[in-house]
């Protein structure tokens, strides 16, 4: 079934119009799993720990993340693909974050770019949505800075917190993002947020009542096992099923049972 691409103005245009279904992929096959059932698929930064088994997310390069963006391309027809800017890709300026964001949306001709942070954020993203790329926020807690925040902390615990949250929701808005990730954020602020914003919320860690939701796909398949969050449900063991597999031919590779005549060159098919 191919139905043409979703660009970010029908993300934004869903805003009260049902949920938003939404995962990560980083390659080819995976992006053609979810490509069918998703409205965003996101290169997310998530690879540098899920695929490079790197311990945060800071260790990827814009050039790591624009051969996945690529991939990701190649294995989409419908989802709207966005790909983050790894950290230290957008911080410096601006300036810096447009030649960053231009990079990626023209080599891997994506539909839009996703960076983390709130107000102080606020001018960069003006600048690349001005720039003619589609900005896709991202509050709450920010993976790429957890290391100077104290860790992985959930956001929005008290007034100041919940308050900020807030104000990072509406800058983000203000700049032009056509629609937000609010990740690790407690429930109440994560509704009320999504409630006051006219762009569609997408919760990960945040509330049911978001507008959408993401997770990473590999720890919602089980193919990342090594530590499953609280707000992540498991929908299947793919893991353990590649384990198996591999196991049945390393069995039968020993055994003598694989290859079979079938399976070889030059060999004329036996009647059964
Ligand atoms: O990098 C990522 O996968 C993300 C999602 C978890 C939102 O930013």
């Amino acid at each position: 079934m191919v139905t043409e691409r979703f660009n970010a103005s029908d993300i934004r245009a869903r805003k009260g119009r049902g949920r938003l279904a939404c995962l990560t992929a980083y390659d080819m096959p995976m992006a053609k799993c979810v490509d069918q059932h998703c409205d965003i698929v996101l290169v997310g930064d998530s690879l540098a720990m899920v695929v490079y088994g790197l311990e945060t997310t800071r260790g990827v390069t814009l050039d790591i993340m624009i051969a996945h963006g690529q991939a990701v391309m190649r294995g989409t027809e419908r989802a709207c693909v966005v790909v983050d800017l790894p950290h230290g890709s957008y911080e410096t300026s601006p300036a810096q974050a447009v030649i960053s964001a231009k990079r990626v949306f023209d080599e891997t001709g994506c539909q839009a770019v996703k960076l983390e942070g709130g107000e102080e954020m606020a001018e960069t993203v003006a600048v690349i949505v001005a720039a003619g790329i589609p900005v896709l926020g991202h509050i709450g807690l920010l993976p790429q800075k957890a290391e100077h925040r104290g860790g992985f902390k959930i956001q929005g615990k008290d007034d100041e917190g919940a308050a900020q949250v807030c104000r990072d929701a509406r800058a983000i808005e203000d700049a032009g993002a056509f629609a937000i990730v609010i990740e690790g954020t407690v429930e109440v602020v994560a509704r009320t947020v999504t409630e006051q914003s006219g762009v569609p919320m997408i919760g990960i860690g945040a509330s049911p009542a978001c507008d959408g939701q993401i997770l990473v796909t590999q720890d919602m398949v089980g193919l990342f096992a090594d530590f499953t969050p609280k707000f992540v449900k498991r929908y299947g063991d793919a893991g353990k099923m590649i384990a198996e597999a591999v196991g049945n031919y390393a069995d039968e590779v020993r055994n003598g049972q694989f290859p079979t005549l079938d399976h070889c060159f030059g060999v004329k098919k036996t009647k059964d």
